[in-house]
């Protein structure tokens, strides 16, 4: 147990919370009963994602500064940057005035484009990185000790074809500046557990920490209900946002990168995981950190199944009933054929597992398209 809390009703701190994922991982943990205070820059976002979650949770979205001016109610935004310490300090320490210690934080506050950290390693190592490690060090100084990460599957870099599906054992190798910021953050957290160079994904820890290092695969989707989903900025880099796209005719053709893949159609293969199953996975990793003695754990959020880029169009054209124009090109440099996550650990640790099929994740996905053709650019509230 945490203190006199057992997890039912924790202040909880989420960095990037206006994000894809964290807004969706914001609803689940307010329908938890859980109070949260949002940390964000908006640097990838903004706050009507919040106002939805708000909406749609049936709860006020409070507005405040770093230093709390007002007793933190159910969901409190703060804008600020995970990298600024006077924010962090400020934030713990109102919080623990008005009563209401944050208990544990969710770290999804990070740069995640791939080809944007090759062009910008520094960038990516001071957000992803330097961040990280003035976060930790904020929440180890206020003696908040549990901490949900979002790490990568990119942490696999190109799996062998033995170790498919893959287990959290598999040979960590980042291939790109992004993965190497995400691998350095774990170390970082396996070295405040005093698990340093040991591999094993679950490890008792030490000094009080409370951890959950989730290797995310290919998160994708909506909230039912079409109020929030992703929006990513520009040409999205990502397949299913550039399918839901074509699909509603905001670009004309999908670019299929490589038909020559060792894999049944010859595209490439990933594990899809509905974003609601991602944030349902959050839930289930604090309420196990904080019901257990402080431990390091490391586990994958995947569904075990793959679906090729193919599988995916066809998937989306039957839910949109549209057809999806793709043209076949060379493959992208920096792929793998495959990536599919052996899910066993989270589902005997956590007792949580993927419910919702690709076909939900089309539907889903497709409505937050349809309603929001622009994402949030051109929202009304
Ligand atoms: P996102 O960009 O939608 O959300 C990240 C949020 O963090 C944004 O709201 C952004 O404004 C905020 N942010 C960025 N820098 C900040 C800073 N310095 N201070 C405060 N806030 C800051 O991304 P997402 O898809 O929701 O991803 C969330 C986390 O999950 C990231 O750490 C990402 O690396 C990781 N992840 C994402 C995926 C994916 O496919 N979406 C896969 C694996 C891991
Ligand atoms: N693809 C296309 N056309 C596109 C975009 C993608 O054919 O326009 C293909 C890719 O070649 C790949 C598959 O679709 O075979 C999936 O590609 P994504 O870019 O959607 O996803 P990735 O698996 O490459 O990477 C994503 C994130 C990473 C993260 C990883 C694991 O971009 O940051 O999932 O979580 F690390």
């Amino acid at each position: 147990m945490l203190g006199d809390r057992d997890g039912s009703m924790a202040q909880l701190l989420i960095t990037g919370g206006a994000g894809f994922l964290g807004s969706h991982t914001c609803l689940v943990l307010l329908e938890a009963g859980h109070q949260l205070l949002v940390l964000d820059d908006f640097s990838n976002s903004s706050a009507i994602s919040l106002e939805r979650v708000a909406e749609l949770a049936g709860v006020p979205l409070q507005r405040d500064q770093p230093t709390l001016k007002a007793t933190p109610e159910a969901f409190t935004l703060v804008e600020g940057d995970i990298r600024d310490t006077q924010c962090l300090d400020a934030l713990f320490a109102s919080a623990k005035a008005f009563g209401q210690p944050i208990d544990a934080v969710i770290h999804f506050a990070g740069l995640k484009a791939v080809g944007e950290s090759v062009q910008q390693p520094l960038r990516y190592w001071d957000v992803n990185v330097v961040g990280t490690q003035r976060l930790l060090t904020a929440m180890n100084f206020h003696h908040c000790r549990t901490i949900v990460f979002s790490s990568s599957a990119t942490l696999y870099g190109y799996p062998h074809p033995n170790q498919i599906p893959i287990p959290e054992t598999a040979p960590i190798q980042p291939i790109n500046p992004y993965g190497a910021s995400k691998h350095a953050a774990e170390a970082l957290l396996a070295d405040l557990a005093g698990c340093s160079g040991k591999p094993e994904p679950i490890q008792a820890s030490s000094g009080g920490w409370r951890i959950a290092r989730l290797r995310y695969f290919n998160p994708v989707g909506a909230h039912p209900s079409g109020r929030i989903g992703e929006d990513p900025n520009g040409i999205p880099n990502n397949l299913f946002p550039f399918i839901t796209q074509v699909a509603v005719g905001r670009r004309p053709e999908l670019t299929v990168f490589g038909d020559d893949w060792p894999t049944p159609d010859g595209t490439g293969v990933r594990d899809y995981i509905h974003v609601m199953d991602l944030a349902e996975g959050h839930r289930e990793a604090l309420h196990s950190l904080l019901n257990s003695d402080p431990q390091l754990l490391t586990l994958n959020l995947g569904s075990g199944q793959g679906a090729s880029v193919l599988g995916v169009v066809k998937a989306m054209e039957a839910t949109s009933q549209r057809a999806i124009p793709h043209r076949i090109a060379p493959r992208r440099p920096g792929d793998a054929a495959i990536t599919v996550a052996n899910p066993t650990l989270a589902a005997q640790q956590l007792h949580w597992r993927t419910q919702r099929s690709l076909t939900d994740i089309c539907r889903d996905g497709w409505a937050w398209q349809q309603d929001n053709p622009n994402g949030y650019g051109e929202a009304c509230l």
